[in-house]
């Protein structure tokens, strides 16, 4: 059986769990394959895929600050990524890259379904506009939340991401600097990779109620912040991104092997679901 080849590019990767859980869906499922990290800017991404590519590479996870860019790299796109602008799963196909998006099925299988949270109706707040914001927004809209309320650093970002949807009932920006007048949400996205930098968000806590659910997109030591706050502001539910991490995955897994990896043992060994951020590292 010939191995076949699976890179990750982004920026910080060093900790990534990534390659630790295609591995071990890899060893279940009896799939031989070769799934490694690969450290790639902005500058460098295009040179390094296209190398990747050359080597004989079959499919590649893409992560911050790429996903915009790994949209414009792939020759055909999803309907899922055409949708949300970005991707982080490319597949070699016929000498062409092809680009889909998992983060959203990921993050909404589970929390709908693996941890039981009922995402409907609720009004949502998004921490960030750049590549995983915009992964997960069609997702969480399909799931049935109310609104989703986009606020970023910097606000042009958010805006665009909300023209992308062209839904005003549903999808609007406003600035970060009037957080504090916006009312509780039910649901708290951070999409930020702030807490990658050790930077502690500016969140007032009347963005949260009793019944808030808070997620952070990232895991360990880049969720932490985040998931206090979320603690301190008296959040019901407060979710890293462990959870959406190892689900993405097995979204491209599937797409890759053409089989759907068994996450529950996955899920166990990484701790996911115990809402803390008990792992060192990020992705
Ligand atoms: P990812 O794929 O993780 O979304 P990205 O596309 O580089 O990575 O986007 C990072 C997001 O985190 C952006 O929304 C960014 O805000 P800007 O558009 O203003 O850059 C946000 N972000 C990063 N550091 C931040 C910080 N210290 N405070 C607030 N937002 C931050």
């Amino acid at each position: 059986m010939t191995c076949k080849q699976y890179a990750l590019f982004g920026q910080p990767i060093e900790h990534s769990l990534s390659p630790r859980i295609h591995a071990a869906f890899a060893r279940d499922s009896a799939v031989a394959m070769e799934y490694v990290a690969h450290a790639s800017s902005a500058a460098d991404f295009e040179a390094k895929l296209q190398a990747f590519a050359d080597s004989g590479g079959d499919g590649a996870n893409v992560t911050q600050p790429l996903k915009a860019l790994a949209a414009t790299l792939a020759e055909t796109l999803s309907e899922v990524a055409q949708r949300a602008g970005v991707v982080n799963t490319l597949t070699r196909r016929g000498g062409q890259w092809h680009g889909d998006n998992t983060d959203g099925a990921g993050l909404v299988h589970d929390l709908a379904e693996r941890l039981r949270l009922d995402l409907r109706g609720r009004r949502t707040l998004m921490l960030g506009a750049g590549g995983a914001a915009a992964g997960v927004l069609p997702a969480l809209l399909d799931a049935g939340v109310e609104s989703v309320t986009i606020v970023n650093r910097t606000p042009q970002s958010a805006e665009r991401l909300s023209e992308r949807h062209d839904d005003p009932g549903r999808v609007n920006a406003r600035y970060w600097k009037d957080l504090a007048t916006l009312g509780a949400f039910d649901f708290v996205v951070d999409a930020t990779s702030a807490g990658h930098s050790g930077v502690a968000l500016e969140l007032p806590f009347s963005i949260t109620g009793a019944r808030t659910l808070a997620v952070s997109l990232s895991y360990g030591a880049a969720a932490a912040r985040f998931l206090a706050w979320a603690r301190a502001a008296g959040c019901s539910d407060v979710q890293d991104g462990l959870g959406m991490l190892i689900e993405q995955a097995a979204a491209s897994f599937e797409i890759w092997h053409g089989l759907r990896p068994d996450t529950d043992p996955v899920h166990r060994e990484l701790g996911a679901g115990r809402g803390e951020a008990a792992l060192l590292g990020s992705d």
